[in-house]
């Protein structure tokens, strides 16, 4: 969380600065400051809110300088004020600081430095500035190195001081920095998109690299010891990171779910010989591996529990899901041979991070599943597949959640493949399906005015429940997730089955019961748990194929679906679920693409 960037070069750095904050404001967006060196001194502006606050006030000013930082804040350490706003200054006025993550030892260090130095903000990155200021006789890098020493925890830091107007000094620790390389200008920033317009040349820094950033000049230490990273050419483009005519990156990014799903797809398969390849994936322990685990938070994790239905019933392999957060503090038993699945469109969500890193060692082989080339995930597994749903803005994950199952039903009938558990009529049959599903989510999509009508009808309910069985139930987790998300609005998602065990007590003639009901092996349960609603007066939406005649005299809202074969199903169900919730939010005059105390990619534990 927190988005912050650096600029040197020679532009203006308040210019590539607040374009590089509005890129990044999905990350937070509380407060927001930027340091600039003018003339050899340092001008600072912060405000609580929004960038356009930040932006109002600084809007009659002459800000001239062609190095500076800028910062926008989720915050831990203390409220969203102008004060806890970064960057953060020493008492000299010179060094200035933008810090993502947190530093654990902030209160024994602050106790020391108060006696000395005076703090104006209650925020544990201010005392990283004062540190530097007790080592800046030795210089702006040395004197960041000193410092890097006393702190612990995550961080990526970003440093620039007045009396050396010629280098931004940055670090990494567990938190993402990515350096953006253009001609004779270098950005420094949390995230690409921040600097796209202008470079598409990035370098990932990793833990523990400290890099000296200079316009033409680019110095990485780890350890000490200088460094060579990798320079990348990113494929993602300027236009994909804005909203091109749609009044939010939500809706604009749900209506790019057909190209998502076909980009992700691209070059996988062949359908007319069943063949599927994975580039960096060792096929030939694929095929003896007897387990597997999946990792994941939030959506990811619900992209994941499709796949453990997948993996079951298509390979026959035993698959467990696991939430980030919870595993990486248990002492996994993983089976023989376990290949574990890391999934997360970030790459950079810490409760992931440090949930693989508690069981790497006992992985046969491991494969991350992200949508940011080069993010620590992408880097920490022995395979990667990446998802190609090119960046998402919006803050709740839509279209990388369809690639996300993209890769995963590829690759459950990759792994069937190799175990025989599939006969080449059905792969190929399985692969036109996937072939066709882009079409699929393109009808849904042209149907969404139906679907904003029932979101005007419903818009005012307090809660919602969500039934799925089976593959369907994750879909009724990611439904509900995704309204609570943009809606504020109480929604909880069942296994249909399990609604008679408790939640049912919920049902009242206010409740709107969302129903993922397809013409399945299932359909005749699924329809009990209708009927036992309806008759408790409960509202019901009912999903349901395009084919199904009779749901009209059981539903008070029918959203039809294209016919698709069963296990295909969640694959067009979510298209929908997530439309329905942009609606909602909309008419409830929710900002969708920053709801409140959310932010993208969540660095902090
Ligand atoms: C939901 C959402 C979050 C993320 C979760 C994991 O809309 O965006 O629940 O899915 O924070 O993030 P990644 O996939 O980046 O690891």
């Amino acid at each position: 969380m927190c988005g912050i960037i650096g600029y040197i070069g020679n532009d203006n750095a308040l210019d590539k600065i607040l374009y590089g904050l509005k890129r990044l404001e999905y990350r937070g967006y509380d407060s927001a400051g930027i340091s600039i060196i003018d003339d050899k001194k340092l001008i600072r502006y912060r405000s609580r809110g929004r960038i356009e606050d930040l932006i109002e006030k600084i809007k009659d000013k002459k800000i001239n300088g062609t190095l500076g930082i800028g910062h926008t804040r989720w915050a831990t350490h203390g409220k969203p004020t102008d004060e806890n706003a970064h960057p953060h200054i020493d008492c000299s006025g010179k060094i200035s600081i933008v810090h993502n993550g947190i530093i654990e030892n902030y209160f024994e260090l602050k106790e020391k430095l108060k006696k000395k130095h005076k703090f104006s903000s209650e925020t544990d990155t201010e005392v990283f500035a004062h540190l530097i200021e007790d080592f800046i006789k030795e210089g702006l890098e040395n004197a960041v190195k000193k410092s890097i020493l006393k702190i612990k925890g995550m961080y990526a830091l970003v440093i620039i001081s007045s009396d050396e107007p010629d280098k931004i000094v940055a670090a990494r620790q567990g938190s993402p920095l990515v350096i953006g390389i253009g001609e004779s200008e270098v950005f420094v920033s949390s995230d690409i998109p921040s600097f796209l317009k202008y470079t598409k040349k990035a370098i990932f820094l990793e833990d523990g690299d400290i890099a000296i950033i200079k316009k033409d000049k680019i110095r990485i230490f780890n350890n000490n010891k200088e460094v060579k990273r990798q320079i990348r050419n990113i494929k993602w483009t300027e236009k994909q990171a804005q909203k091109g005519g749609f009044p939010h990156f939500m809706l604009k990014e749900i209506m790019e779910e057909p190209q998502a799903f076909e980009d992700t797809l691209m070059g996988k398969f062949d359908e007319r010989y069943g063949n599927i390849k994975f580039e960096n994936i060792d096929i030939m322990k694929l095929k003896s591996i007897e387990n597997i685990r999946i990792i994941a938070c939030g959506t990811s994790y619900h992209a994941a529990y499709v796949a453990k239905y997948l993996f079951e019933k298509w390979t026959g392999i035993n698959t467990q899901i696991e939430i980030g957060s919870e595993i990486r503090y248990a002492n996994p038993v993983l089976g023989e041979k376990t290949l574990i699945i890391i999934i997360s469109q970030s790459g950079e969500t810490i409760d992931t991070i440090e949930a693989f890193k508690n069981i790497k060692n006992n992985a046969y082989y491991s494969i991350a599943i992200v949508n940011v080339v080069g993010s620590t995930l992408s880097r920490m597994l022995h395979g990667v597949i990446y998802t190609h749903a090119g960046p998402e803005i919006g803050v709740a994950a839509t279209k990388t959640f369809i690639s996300q199952l993209a890769v995963l039903y590829l690759l459950a009938l990759c792994i069937a493949k190799l175990k025989n558990k599939i006969n080449i009529k059905d792969i190929k049959n399985s692969l036109r399906i996937l072939r066709k599903i882009p079409s699929l989510i393109k009808q849904i999509l042209s149907n969404r005015r139906q679907i904003e009508k029932i979101a005007e009808k419903y818009y005012n309910h307090k809660d919602f429940l969500y039934y799925g069985r089976n593959i369907n139930y994750p879909i009724a987790l990611e439904g509900a997730l995704k309204l609570k998300e943009i809606s504020y609005i109480h929604a909880e998602g069942y296994p249909a089955g399990e609604m008679k065990h408790g939640p049912i007590a919920l049902v009242d003639e206010k409740v709107p019961n969302v129903f993922i009901a397809p013409q399945n092996s299932l359909y005749e349960k699924v329809i009990n748990n209708i009927e036992e609603i309806k008759a408790r007066n409960g509202i019901i939406i009912a999903l349901t194929n395009r084919s199904n005649n009779e749901m009209e005299k059981k539903a008070n809202d029918i959203i039809y679906i294209p016919d698709i074969e069963e296990d295909f199903y969640p694959l067009l169900a979510i298209i929908p679920l997530q439309l329905l919730a942009y609606y909602i939010g909309v008419k409830k005059g929710i900002d969708v693409d920053k709801p409140r105390n959310l932010a993208k990619s969540v660095t902090v534990e």
